[in-house]
């Protein structure tokens, strides 16, 4: 995560069944442990930054149930860490299902298992579906929700940083002779990634986080948003960079790109599935503006919503390079079949990034 490259990537989702693409073709990624190690070495080998995984713990039905199948987040960074050299895995964790002295002790176990390459995406919920699965009221207030995410990470950052016990009494947690060892590998705190689209959420990025994720609806407003969470964070002194999120297809013409993006999230895509995901995030998240719903039905079928990069490897690289000049840090990518899609993306748009000066060949 912290090499010299300008524009940073990480492959997002490939934990959940069908990724981030609601379609019903048989490509569609089967996210079973194999194809995870398999893309996991792939991209190690390839340079890419880091792998980011969606904590989901119920699917959003449809003919495929779109990710309702994914592999438990903790479970799988560990495995993957353990399993590649160089690349930075992140493991995705709910404020309210891991309690904090719990997660402080898992978290820093993975980093003693990678040698500092474990990173933390706090998640402080939004899906009241899987709350109540748990039986655990997901608060209406996002001020709740932060509030109650800031003591989480507060008791983790203390586990983390305190060498002496200490009792915590606090509004959510009142614990007694709280300690943790070992500390994250080489007591650095490990990377720390935050989705927050609210105004609370994004506060509590500024507070606690490395990077903040955000969706891009276009590239206008992107770059005012990142602007404005700049400012923020300058007020408190706090460097925290902005990555993005979005989804590719990459083919050698921008027909055969726009051809295929039509078949498997137009013709073949899995609606009822779409609608779900758009209404459960309708109702309990601020992560896109009210009229992305209505305006990018499509896009929800092909990459969950976030930013389209459909066309050839000039295409990709070019819309990269803007992504770039917006202010962002980086990027996530996905594909309808990670295994099958990247190779292209990394022979093809990997060294048009490089001629731009964004990244450099990793070192072999
Ligand atoms: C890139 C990205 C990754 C996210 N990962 C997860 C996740 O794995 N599980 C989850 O329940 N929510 C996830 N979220 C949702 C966020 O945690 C957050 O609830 C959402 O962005 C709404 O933010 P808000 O509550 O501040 O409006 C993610 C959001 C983004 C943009």
């Amino acid at each position: 995560m912290y090499n010299n490259n300008a524009f940073k990537l990480g492959v997002f989702s490939p934990n959940c069944s069908g990724g981030m693409a609601i379609s019903t073709v048989p490509e569609s990624w089967d996210a079973n442990w194999e194809n995870n190690l398999a893309l996991a070495k792939m991209l190690d080998e390839a340079g890419i930054e880091f792998i980011l995984p969606i904590a989901r713990w119920v699917g959003y039905g449809g003919e495929t149930n779109f990710q309702g199948s994914n592999l438990e987040t903790i479970a799988w960074c560990s495995g993957l860490l353990a399993s590649t050299k160089n690349i930075t895995v992140f493991a995705t964790a709910h404020t309210s299902f891991h309690h904090p002295i719990v997660a402080a002790k898992m978290f820093a176990t993975m980093d003693h298992i990678s040698k500092g390459r474990f990173g933390l995406n706090i998640v402080c919920g939004w899906n009241a579906q899987e709350y109540e699965m748990f039986n655990i009221k997901l608060p209406d207030e996002h001020e709740v929700r932060y509030e109650y995410g800031q003591e989480w990470f507060d008791i983790i950052n203390r586990i983390w940083t305190n060498d002496n016990p200490f009792n915590w009494n606090g509004k959510y947690f009142s614990l007694k002779n709280v300690q943790g060892d070992p500390k994250p590998y080489g007591q650095n705190i490990p990377p720390i990634m935050n989705a927050g689209s609210s105004n609370e959420g994004q506060e509590f990025a500024a507070r606690n986080a490395n990077y903040l994720f955000t969706v891009l609806i276009d590239l206008e407003s992107g770059a005012a948003n990142v602007k404005s969470f700049k400012e923020r964070t300058a007020k408190l002194n706090r460097d925290v960079g902005v990555f993005t999120t979005t989804y590719v297809v990459c083919r050698p013409t921008q027909d055969e790109a726009e051809e295929y993006h039509n078949f498997y999230a137009n013709e073949k895509a899995d609606w009822p599935a779409v609608d779900q995901l758009m209404k459960l995030q309708g109702l309990h998240s601020q992560s896109f503006p009210p009229e992305a719903f209505t305006q990018f039905r499509n896009r929800f079928a092909a990459g969950h919503g976030v930013y389209p990069l459909v066309g050839n490897p000039d295409y990709i690289a070019d819309e990269m390079e803007k992504i770039y000049k917006a202010g962002y840090a980086g990027t996530t990518i996905t594909f309808v079949n990670y295994l099958e899609e990247f190779p292209y993306f990394r022979d093809e748009v990997l060294p048009r990034l490089e001629s731009k000066g964004l990244r450099t060949s990793p070192i072999t």
